[in-house]
């Protein structure tokens, strides 16, 4: 079978002063940022820097209850998550249902950049928490 995952779509980043973040990658790399979002559902703000095809996603709280901060309080700044590109978001998230998978979220949901995503459960992908993207025409 051919493989659900097409290409990567982005590596998350955990940090805490997401401008700091993004002046040390223009300054040390030359890298720009191509799209800024906060995603209140989420209580983070993002920043993508295209590499290639793919983004390095620099991500921050913006409130307290965020997982993020969660996050950042218990495992410190950091390799957050991946996200994979997915042709079908449904079809990949049932996909990992049908093997047994825990996932975080039941269906798929809107992402940043009018993406649809899923989340699934790092207990279930070996500890590393994935993302799968579907970008919408
Ligand atoms: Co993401």
């Amino acid at each position: 079978m051919e493989s659900l995952l097409s290409e990567i779509d982005h590596v998350a980043i955990a940090v805490r002063d997401l401008d700091a973040a993004i002046a040390w990658y223009e300054d040390v790399f030359g890298a720009t940022v191509e799209h800024r979002e906060t995603v209140e559902s989420d209580g983070v703000a993002e920043a993508l820097i295209r590499v290639s095809d793919s983004y390095i996603q620099l991500l921050t709280p913006t409130r307290d209850d965020s997982p993020v901060a969660k996050y950042l309080e218990t495992k410190g700044e950091g390799l957050h998550h991946i996200g994979y590109r997915v042709a079908d978001c449904g079809v990949a998230l049932e996909a990992v249902k049908a093997a047994g998978g825990r996932v975080i979220d039941a269906a798929p949901r809107p992402g940043s950049r009018g993406t649809l995503v899923a989340f699934v459960h790092p207990k279930t992908s070996f500890g590393t928490l994935i993302e799968l993207v579907q970008e919408r025409p």
